[in-house]
């Protein structure tokens, strides 16, 4: 089958490049930059064009059997994912698979998560075969505090004591291929998460661990957080990012066992654990040093 990744050179739709790849199907990636086709595995067609404009989304759907649509988080986010569900639906484009994130629909305040669900119930008015899948944070995220972690001992996200049900992006891959390749989760909606809940604390203990030295918690102090932000991310991202860790602070962003089972089942394996991947990047950290 012919997939078009919208995403496909990114954290996420790379994984998702490899696991299409790896049952047979025919992959296609959008880029805004022609350099990073050359990145691409081979065998995979990058297409250059950007989904903010009506001839990419005119163009790159024709002939696509399935999609996998993400978008990243930026003002026009909405935007960019209505563009792709109707450059989908005007190419007759039979499966589509949308990635969102967990409580879209209880904490639509949050800019990043409004945004997504309205592009949910416009997937969801269409006549495709959709999948919508609503991680949970993700494990890789702790690459971007590798300095923060190796430098200075101290783990940055403040993610509160509540808990958090933190997914490995490479189960959000296997989801999304597995639904994009089979058809066999049309019509369903599947938070994505790990097997057991961690907080702000408990992630710098399993750092500690794996790292053989001590790793802070650098707290929940989020005026702290917001001036350390503002100095490498635009600050539409901070205000919004900062909505979302109080957020997590006051609620929590927790799966249930029923959520475990459910992906479980679509994945036939359990959730991978965080130990297991903070043990993997201490060995690659390690090994690049
Ligand atoms: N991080 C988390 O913990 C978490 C949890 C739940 C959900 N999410 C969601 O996951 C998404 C981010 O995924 P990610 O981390 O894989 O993103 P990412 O690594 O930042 O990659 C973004 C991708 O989007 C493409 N892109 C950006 N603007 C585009 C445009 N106008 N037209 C076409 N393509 C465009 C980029 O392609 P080029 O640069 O090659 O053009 C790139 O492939 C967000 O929606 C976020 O809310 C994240």
């Amino acid at each position: 089958m012919k997939v078009l990744v919208l995403g496909g050179t990114g954290t996420v739709g790379s994984q998702v490049v490899r696991e299409l790849v790896a049952r047979k199907a025919e992959v296609n990636v959008l880029s805004r930059n022609p350099d990073k086709a050359s990145g691409l595995p081979s065998g995979v067609r990058g297409v250059r064009g950007d989904l903010l404009e009506p001839a990419t989304v005119r163009a790159v759907f024709r002939e696509m059997d399935g999609v996998f649509l993400l978008n990243p988080v930026s003002p026009t986010e909405s935007h960019e994912g209505l563009m792709a569900v109707n450059g989908a639906r005007l190419a007759g484009v039979k499966r589509l698979v949308y990635l969102s994130v967990q409580d879209a629909d209880v904490a639509v305040h949050l800019p990043h998560f409004g945004s997504k669900f309205a592009v949910e119930a416009a997937v969801k008015a269409s006549r495709f075969e959709w999948t919508i899948l609503r991680p949970n944070n993700f494990y890789q995220n702790d690459v971007f505090f590798k300095d923060a972690l190796l430098q200075y001992g101290v783990y940055p996200q403040p993610m509160g004591d509540v808990g958090l049900s933190r997914v490995d992006v490479r189960d959000i891959a296997e989801a999304a291929a597995i639904a994009l390749t089979t058809g066999a989760h049309a019509g369903k909606t599947y938070n994505l998460v790990g097997p057991e809940p961690v907080t702000g604390k408990s992630t710098a203990e399993t750092w500690s661990r794996v790292l053989g030295r001590p790793i802070a918690y650098a707290g929940d102090d989020l005026d702290a957080w917001e001036k350390q932000s503002l100095q490498y991310m635009p600050a539409s991202l901070v205000f919004d990012f900062r909505l979302m860790y109080q957020f997590f602070q006051e609620k929590g962003l927790l799966a249930g066992p029923a959520d475990v089972e459910r992906q479980t089942r679509l994945l036939g394996h359990p959730p991978r654990r965080f130990e297991d991947y903070a043990r993997e990047m201490a060995a690659t950290w390690k090994a690049s040093s």
